[in-house]
């Protein structure tokens, strides 16, 4: 198959451009390259015949027409996002504008190439979303998000993300065309972005730095490798039944003062510091506005109807994520020079 990916110079877009070509599927990325980006992530697939990059901007309704017609994808899949929630909070119109407008392009360019094809059945347009559309939860650990859980967003990030996944759902409902959509809890893995909670965590401690946590802590997410998130995607991509969605979780519920104190535990064992715990360095200050209090995920539809399960406890995973950070450094090392990477952001509301 041939896989137009979104997004895929980002995190989690990099992840499943890594997996996909190593599953023999051929693979354009199409990225804009903004603050978020990192050839690097593609490195280990480059120069790989299956690989082709495109330097776009999914605003650029032309650009991605261009693209369409010079690759003859046989499916979209689109992550290509603005991400990071606190961003959002001081700029919400670049998040309207690619994760809105952006999907609107996305969706329009991708039915006219569809219809130009014959209006294939096989084709897909797969829609990468997020958890936080759904609003916050209460502690009980009874509720979770469902696929039937409704919309209430209340993060710019996440009213962007919620207006998306509308626009995919339309585009169905309204055109036929064959979408499937994914909601997914928050990721942590390789090449993380170092201005998110899990690699903010790992490279402060080892700066000897103050191991910034939001509010008190008590914010709950479900934590999910994002290698096991690029195996659900493709396995959505290639047997979810069109015009569905399906939450994707880790179903490893932690309070964010937790998982920060695993991954100082973590530190102690794999870099130990000549005096005390890295956890010392914990230091609470104001919490994020609308800091959404619970993330917890249903996973039955994808386990029970496509059999997906995550590999990997979140234990598993944040003991390979700060080895992967104490060995890359090459990494991460210039993306802390980036603007806004570093500053405390999100809290002049
Ligand atoms: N990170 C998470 O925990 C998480 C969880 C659930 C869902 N998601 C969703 O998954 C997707 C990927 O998230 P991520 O964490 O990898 O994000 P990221 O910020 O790491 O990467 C986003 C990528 O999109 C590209 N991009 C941004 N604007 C663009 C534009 N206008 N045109 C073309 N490319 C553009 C960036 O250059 C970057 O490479 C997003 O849609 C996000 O909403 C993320």
């Amino acid at each position: 198959m041939k896989i137009l990916v979104t997004g895929g110079a980002g995190f989690i877009g990099s992840a499943v451009v890594r997996l996909a070509v190593a599953k023999g599927h051929a693979v354009v990325n199409l990225d804009a390259l903004t603050y978020a980006a990192s050839l690097e992530n593609v490195a280990t697939v480059s120069n790989n015949t299956l690989y082709a990059f495109e330097h776009a901007d999914i605003r650029d309704r032309s650009a991605i027409d261009t693209i369409f017609e010079r690759h003859q994808p046989d499916a979209v899949m689109h992550l290509a996002a603005e991400s990071h929630v606190d961003r959002s909070i001081d700029g919400p119109a670049d998040f309207i504008e690619t994760n809105v407008n952006g999907t609107f392009n996305m969706l329009e360019a991708a039915r006219s190439y569809w219809i130009r094809c014959g209006s294939p059945d096989g084709f897909r347009f797969h829609h990468v979303s997020t958890d936080e559309v759904y609003g916050s939860l209460p502690a009980d650990p009874q509720i979770r998000f469902t696929e039937a859980t409704a919309y209430d967003p209340r993060s710019p990030y996440s009213a962007s993300k919620a207006a998306s996944d509308m626009l995919v759902r339309a585009w169905f409902e309204t055109y036929g065309l064959p979408v499937v959509l994914t909601n997914c809890s928050n990721n942590y893995g390789p090449y993380h972005f170092p201005e998110k909670l899990v690699p903010v965590v790992i490279l402060n401690a080892i700066a000897g730095k103050p191991i910034p946590v939001y509010g008190t802590g008590e914010n709950v997410r479900d934590w999910l490798y994002v290698e096991d998130h690029a195996e659900a995607l493709l396995l959505v991509l290639e047997k979810g039944r069109t015009g569905r969605s399906y939450n994707i979780g880790g179903g490893n519920e932690r309070r964010n003062i937790d998982l920060v104190r695993t991954i100082c535990a973590v530190l102690d064992r794999r870099r130990p510091k000549a005096d005390g715990s890295y956890a010392d360095q914990i230091s609470f200050v104001a919490d994020r506005p609308g800091h959404d209090a619970r993330y917890a995920i249903d996973p039955g539809r994808i386990r029970d109807e496509l059999g997906w399960r995550p590999s990997v406890t979140v234990e598993e995973g944040l003991e390979r994520t700060v080895q992967w950070y104490l060995d890359n450094e090459a990494w991460w090392r210039p993306l802390q020079d980036r603007k806004g990477v570093g500053e405390r952001m999100g809290i002049k509301a």
